[in-house]
């Protein structure tokens, strides 16, 4: 199947949650108590719009409760019940509010002192038992990314120019960066890469410039991280601040909601 990547321009930031809230519950309806789909979730301010749209939700919400598996795309090297832990604000804005069981959801352990070894337990949460082609690993890729987007282009824990989570040997890294929480655990590019779906959410004008940068770069700028993640779907969920500075002649751009999973 050919890959594919759509940008939907939504017209304000709460219609954007609106939107990755009825895209989730849809991938969401794929799963069963005996399959469920696997999830991996954000940190970072984007994500709010999501759990606040699905708490609000009419749409049917037994799904997120039954046949859902929750991971992490990254975590910060804080205590899970920190203000900065991205399972923090997912349990506060969205498991305990919609009653998810605590069995349904695999957390980063961020408190480990030895975050390598984290990385390698987490890394084993992800095999499925099964051998899978085509990329000869046991890993079971995820059905849903949810993404968001830094200001200079990182995305999950893979910042710009720190070549730790590009490695190939590993599902999980743990990387030391540049900014106020500089230790924190990461899925790999690589494993981000073999999900079946994956959604970006960015908000704000202050990321038109980069939105700009990763969707529609011009020869010679450098590749940023949140250009190298892709799934065999990809949506980019934008409000029309962030989608500001795109080229609107791109084919790719649909104005509302343009989510229909594969
Ligand atoms: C994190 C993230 C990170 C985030 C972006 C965007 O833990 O910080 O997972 O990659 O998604 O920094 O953050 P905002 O949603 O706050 O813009």
């Amino acid at each position: 199947m050919t890959a594919t990547l759509t940008i939907s321009v939504l017209p304000d930031a709460p219609q954007l949650g609106r939107a990755a809230a009825e895209y989730f519950l849809r991938v969401a309806a794929l799963g069963t108590p005996r399959r469920p789909v696997w999830v991996a979730l954000s940190g970072g301010s984007t994500p709010r719009l999501l759990y606040a749209a699905l708490r609000e939700s009419e749409g049917d919400r037994r799904q997120l409760r039954s046949a859902v598996r929750y991971y992490f795309a990254d975590e910060r090297a804080v205590s899970p019940d920190s203000e900065d832990s991205n399972y923090h604000l997912a349990h506060r804005e969205f498991f305990e509010p919609l009653a998810i069981d605590p069995s349904a959801v695999a957390r980063m352990r961020g408190e480990c002192t030895d975050l390598n070894g984290e990385a390698t337990r987490y890394g084993a949460e992800l095999e499925s038992g099964a051998l899978n082609s085509p990329h000869n690993s046991r890993l079971r890729p995820m059905d849903l990314v949810v993404l968001g987007m830094g200001n200079d282009g990182h995305t999950a824990s893979i910042f710009p120019g720190d070549p730790t989570a590009l490695g190939l040997h590993k599902p999980v890294y743990a990387v030391t960066i540049a900014q106020k929480i500089s230790r924190r655990l990461t899925l790999s590019r690589d494993y981000l890469c073999r999900a079946e779906r994956v959604l970006f959410m960015a908000s704000g004008e202050e990321k038109a410039e980069t939105i700009r940068r990763v969707l529609q770069p011009v020869p010679g700028e450098p590749e940023l991280p949140a250009a190298m993640i892709h799934g065999s779907e990809t949506i980019w969920l934008l409000d029309a601040a962030a989608a500001r500075q795109l080229d609107a002649g791109d084919r790719r751009i649909t104005h509302g909601d343009g989510t229909k999973p594969a």
